[in-house]
This record gives C-alpha cells, structure tokens and sequence, in this order.
C-alpha cells in the first residue's frame, strides 16, 4: 500500500459494505415486523458514511494487523452513534425531519418508538461486544472486550457524548467570553470522544502497545475536532441533497458554532491545521496507516 497507488474511494466502498453485513446480521435474528426491529433497521441501515467503523479497522491495520478482531467494536460504535443521531434529530433537541438521505426516525414512526429505537441501539451495542460469538468468527478475548466496554461507555456517556450534547444544547446560553474554548470543549466532547474511541478501540481489539495508541488517540481527537467544524461548515455551504440532512439549521437554532464565532475562512484554516497536526503524529508510522492518513484528509474535503 502506498500513497499513490492507494484507492480512498474503493478502500471506504469495501469497509462500508463488510459494516453493512455484520449489521444486518445483528439485527437478523429478530421478528421484522416489531415495530421497534422497523425503526432500529431503518435509521442503522440507512446510508451512513460509516466513518467510525472503518476508522477502527484503519488504525487496527496502522498497528499492522488484521482489522478482523475490531469488527464487534466497529459494530457497536455505529450502532451508539446512530442512536445518538436519532435522538438528536428529536424535536426537543435538534427537530430535523430529514437523515442519511431519509425521513428521521421520528418521522418515519413516532417520537415514542424513536426515542425506544435509540435507546435499543444503545443498549445492544453494549450485548454485541460483551456476546459477539453468534455474529463474528473473530473477536477479542474478554479481558479487552471489558476494556472495549470501559472505553466506550465512557465516550458516549457523562464524559462524553451526551455531556457534549447537554453542553451544545444549552450554547446559545454562553456569555461571549470565551467562546472559542468553549466551543472547542462542546465538539470534543459531543463528536470527538466517539471518533477518538473507534481509533483507540481498533487498537485495543488487536492488542497495540501504549506508545502507539497514545499517538493514535491524539491523531484522532485532531481529525474528531476537524470532522465537527467541516460539520458546521457544511451546515452553511452543503448541499442538502448530497448530505442527506438539512442544512441552514445552526443559523436557524442559534447554534454556537465554528463558523458563527471565527468565521467560515478561518474555520477552514482551522480544520486545514488539525488534519495536518493528526497527519503529523503518524509520521512515524509504516505504509500500514496509508488509509489512516488518507481518511484525515478526505475529512476536510467531503461533501456530506
Ligand atoms: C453526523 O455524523 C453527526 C456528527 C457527529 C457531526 P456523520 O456525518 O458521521 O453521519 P453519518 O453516520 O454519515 O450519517
Ligand atoms: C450531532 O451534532 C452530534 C451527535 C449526534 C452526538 P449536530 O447536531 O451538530 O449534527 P447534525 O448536523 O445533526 O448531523
Ligand atoms: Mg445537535
Ligand atoms: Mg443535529
């Protein structure tokens, strides 16, 4: 694998579809028609990105092993954060009627199953890692499945995620000192911890030395961070047909965002300077973290 020869686009189409059968097979063996199984499949099966996922297999493969045994933490990561974007498109938080390209969950149900849809989503993801033998050939022992539980729990949880959702929601609140650290804390926290965690829990699922996770975790929460300012900037600039989601809404909510305090300009820069900071501390790395390094840069260039 090397950079010229390297394929983004075919290495992102082969991760994407592997993710989406080991997701359908988790969701195999319930009954169809439950309403509850309906509003679960719709919003994980939908189109996403799968970033987080295939992030985890990117930095197993930088610690120069098989991304195989990362798929149960890879499963149960993208099921968190479909949960958590089901419930943040709720009307009493973000109230958006469009997601990965299809009415949100709540429209598509009702707000009752939405909301027992994510919190199913989450709950399972917790089953899948700690029971992964009916689904995957090959999966960590338990020991680092009780780390991968450790680790992520504490990304989604009140150190994490939902403590950057509570702090986001309340930001049209903020006084204007500050703001810029401010902010920065709220998308660490409420993007940046998941996306530091699938990096990190691809590397524990394959067993990595210290050193080389402490420098995967730091690459992550510099491309975490660039990945929610492209979020804001697109919520400006994107095309909404191409994203699959609304745009204009931060304006319309008020939303302390990168662009709303800085600028779109300087934004850019700023997300330019995080990808470079993660491309950096990798330098030491092998041709093994090509999609790694790649990824980091197809972050600032997406269009949804
Ligand atoms: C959207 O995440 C929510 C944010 C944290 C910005 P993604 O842009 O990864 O959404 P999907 O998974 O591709 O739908
Ligand atoms: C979503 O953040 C973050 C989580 C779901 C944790 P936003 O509200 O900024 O993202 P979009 O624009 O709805 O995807
Ligand atoms: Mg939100
Ligand atoms: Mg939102």
């Amino acid at each position: 694998m090397n950079n010229v020869a390297f394929n983004l686009r075919q290495y992102l189409d082969e991760k994407q579809s592997l993710i989406q059968q080991y997701l359908e097979r988790i969701l195999q063996p319930y009954d169809q028609q439950r309403e509850l199984i309906m509003a679960m499949g719709h919003s994980l099966m939908a189109k996403g990105k799968r970033l987080r996922p295939i992030l985890s297999m990117a930095a197993a493969q930088a610690c120069g092993k098989d991304f195989l045994p990362a798929l149960p933490a890879c499963c149960a990561i993208e099921m968190i954060h479909t949960y958590s974007l089901i419930h943040d498109d709720l009307p009493a938080m973000d109230d958006d009627d469009l997601r990965r390209g299809i009415p949100t969950c709540h429209k598509q149900f009702s707000e009752t199953t939405a909301i027992l849809a994510g919190d199913a989503l989450l709950t399972h993801a917790f089953n899948v890692i700690s029971q992964p033998e009916p689904f995957f050939d090959i999966y960590p022992d338990d020991t680092t499945r009780l780390q991968l539980i450790a680790r992520i729990s504490n990304a989604a949880g009140i150190q994490g995620m939902v403590e950057g959702q509570i702090l986001d929601m309340q930001s049209y609140q903020l006084e204007q000192n500050d703001r810029f650290s401010h902010l920065k804390k709220i998308h660490a926290l409420k993007t940046g911890k998941l996306i530091t965690v699938s990096v990190e829990a691809g590397a524990i699922s394959v067993g990595a030395d210290p050193e080389t996770i402490v420098k995967l975790v730091y690459y992550a929460d510099q491309i975490g961070l660039a990945f929610q300012v492209v979020d804001d900037i697109l919520n400006i600039e994107g095309n909404p047909e191409i994203m699959g989601k609304s745009a204009g809404s931060d304006v319309i909510n008020d939303k302390m965002t990168f662009p709303a305090i800085i600028g779109l300009a300087a934004s850019k820069k700023y997300a330019k300077q995080l990808i470079e900071n993660a491309i950096d501390v990798i330098s030491s790395f092998d041709e093994t973290a090509t999609p790694l390094r790649a990824i980091a840069t197809y972050i600032i260039n997406r269009d949804h």
